[in-house]
């Protein structure tokens, strides 16, 4: 069967993305990919929408430069707010987004009572309650803004009294009642995924949509023959638009493992 070398494109904000590209390498383990990271705007999330709209489609530009074969939007606030502007304006690489993925894999659950963490825009939007309802209207869901959550992950601040009165001054309301399901609708809380489960034991599920994108991804391009070669393994580019001091200590807590060569870049 033909293969299709070319890279994967993924873009976030910043960091938080980089959890996709984790889940992504277990899934498709000879796939190349090329990682924007726009680490001087971040965070995305507290800004206007017409601003997550440009800042989305100069993400895209940056990647189709590269050659890339799809591009997975790893940003739910960018996928929440402007995923049709961006599949309109570029229409030469099918463009994939963590919403969708985490919004499937929610359903597949058949809860009665979701409850979606994710930052301000993303919550504003009112994006993952439309896409729940539009397949099951009667899923009760309660969106959830919890800005501080991006910071804490950056900072390494998973768990700890600080994180913990975050996480009680954000989620209170659903500590006294337990939802079925807690999606993660940010690219930065599978950083702050084991400390939430000890607030919100079992039955409780939580879905890690950076988990949910990567599966998704990985099955969209085996069916679609974007499939590359395997007889070596992937190779990763880096590029960011700032780089802070401690870059590679904060990268490699979101991606588990050290990132080789970044290149900072304008976008
Ligand atoms: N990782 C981004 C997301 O998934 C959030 C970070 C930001 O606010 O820029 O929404």
């Amino acid at each position: 069967m033909k293969k299709d070398n070319r890279p994967i494109g993924i873009f976030d904000s910043g960091l938080g993305g980089l959890t996709v590209v984790a889940a992504l390498r277990s899934v498709l383990p000879h796939e190349d990919i090329v990682y924007l990271g726009d680490s001087a705007r971040v965070p995305y999330g507290n800004k206007s929408v017409e601003n997550i709209k440009r800042f989305g489609a100069e993400d895209c530009k940056f990647l189709l430069k590269k050659g890339v074969k799809t591009i997975i939007v790893a940003c739910n606030t960018v996928s929440a707010v402007a995923i049709s502007d961006l599949k309109s304006e570029f229409t030469s690489v099918p463009i994939l987004d963590v919403l969708t993925s985490g919004v499937n894999a929610c359903i597949r659950e058949k809860p009665e009572y979701v409850a979606v963490i994710g930052t301000r825009a993303t919550v504003n939007s009112d994006a993952y309650r439309m896409q729940i309802h539009k397949i099951m209207p009667e899923i009760a869901v309660k969106s959830i803004a919890c800005p501080l959550f991006v910071p804490l992950a950056e900072e390494g601040l998973t768990e700890g009294p600080i994180t913990a009165s975050v996480i009680e001054h954000y989620l209170g309301e659903l500590l006294s009642k337990h939802p079925d399901l807690l999606l993660l609708g940010c690219t930065h809380y599978p950083l702050l995924k084991k400390y939430l489960r000890t607030f919100m034991p079992e039955p409780v599920k939580i879905i890690d949509s950076a988990i949910a994108c990567a599966e998704f991804a990985a099955e969209y391009i085996k069916e679609n023959k974007l499939l590359a070669g395997d007889l070596k393994k992937g190779e990763e580019r880096y590029y960011v638009t700032d780089m802070a001091s401690d870059f590679y200590v904060q990268a490699s807590r979101f991606l588990g493992y050290r990132i080789g060569h970044v290149e900072k870049v304008s976008l």
